[in-house]
């Protein structure tokens, strides 16, 4: 049995993983901050893993949790593109800083390999569609630049320290745990958490844009493959499901499952917003052997359900 670390573990999709890699048999730790995380989020499998409270900013505390681990998970991180704005220099402390401390720690305890959770955030309005690798990166938030000078650092550690790394590139992750209580949660989360209150939720700008979303079981997936696939170190992958869908469809879809007759508000669009999105996967297909399988309104409807338990 070997050790595996996640950082963000009790985070929305870092507790999916950790319950996943403990099915596989894996011995789990987790390092969090609980500063977005909830320890409810691991209330199932607390008592099977080893919790360290603490930051990825702490050098000290990072090489405590990587001592004899094998795979990094890496989730730890500021996720809101709003937030960003609003904490640049702490957005990049957490996420670029954050990482670099990791694979430090990482080639010191002689890990195989690290896996970093990036976004399709780092090809902001560079217009070509859908968005391959190779794309040419446009940040256009701290938040993006913060994960694309991450995701540099993976490359050079794995080229130039001799350190297992690979990038996932996220589209927009859904499901059930993403915490809908904050300005900067997730659209998803939010308009199921409004609308099952029967109260309109806001729609920034026209309704017009766009993303991918991508059902978090599918990327917990990615993750195993990419911590297990044998010569795909040093690669960059999107996680997506190449379906692009307004942020306008997704409410009406939502409104369909709820059964109910609410209209969203409108507001400003936001600042630091991607307009278009939406996945070529087919490098994770070739590679990894990945491919998203559950659907939109089939995750939207789990997410529903779970909503009302
Ligand atoms: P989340 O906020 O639920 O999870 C992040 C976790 O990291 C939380 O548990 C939080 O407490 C922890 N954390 C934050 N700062 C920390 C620090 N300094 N030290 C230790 N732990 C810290 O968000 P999520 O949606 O589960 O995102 C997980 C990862 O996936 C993030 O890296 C995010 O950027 C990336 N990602 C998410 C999406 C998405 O759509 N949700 C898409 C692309 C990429
Ligand atoms: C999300 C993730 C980010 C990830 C990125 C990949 C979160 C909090 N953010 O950012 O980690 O890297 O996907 O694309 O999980 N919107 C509304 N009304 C709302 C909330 C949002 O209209 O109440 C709109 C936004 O303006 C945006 C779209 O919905 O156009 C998606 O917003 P959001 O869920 O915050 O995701 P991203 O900013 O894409």
């Amino acid at each position: 049995m070997t050790t595996v670390l996640v950082t963000g573990g009790a985070g929305f999709i870092g507790s999916h993983l950790v319950e996943a890699l403990l099915a596989q048999g894996e011995r789990v730790r987790v390092l969090d901050d609980l500063s977005t995380g909830k320890l409810e989020n691991l209330a199932g499998v607390i008592d099977q893993i080893e919790f360290i409270e603490g930051s990825v900013v702490d050098a000290a505390t990072v090489r405590r949790a990587a001592e004899e681990v094998e795979v990094v998970y890496h989730l730890a991180a500021i996720a809101s593109v709003p937030q960003s704005m609003a904490e640049p220099v702490q957005t990049e402390l957490v996420n670029t800083v954050g990482t670099l401390n990791l694979l430090q720690a990482a080639q010191a305890a002689d890990t195989r390999r690290v896996v970093l959770s990036s976004t399709c955030a780092v090809y902001g309005d560079e217009p070509t569609l859908p968005k391959i690798e190779i794309m040419l990166p446009q940040p256009k938030s701290p938040y993006a630049i913060s994960k694309l000078a991450a995701e540099y650092y993976c490359r050079v550690y794995c080229e130039s320290f001799g350190l297992e790394t690979v990038v996932l590139r996220y589209f927009n992750v859904f499901g059930p745990r993403q915490d809908p209580s904050s300005a900067y949660s997730g659209v998803i989360s939010i308009f199921v958490d409004k609308l099952a209150a029967g109260i309109a939720p806001t729609i920034f700008g026209d309704g017009q844009q766009t993303r991918d979303f991508v059902f978090v079981q599918d990327v917990v997936q990615a993750n195993i493959l990419a911590g297990n696939t044998p010569q795909v170190a040093g690669g960059t992958f999107n996680i997506g499901t190449g379906r692009q869908v307004t942020v306008q469809h997704l409410f009406e879809t939502l409104r369909g499952i709820f059964e109910c007759e609410v209209t969203p508000l409108y507001a400003p669009g936001r600042s630091g917003d991607v307009l278009h999105s939406y996945a070529d996967s087919s490098q994770a297909a070739r590679l990894l052997g990945w491919q998203a399988q559950v659907t939109l309104e089939a995750g939207l409807k789990q997410l529903v359900e779970s909503y009302k338990l």
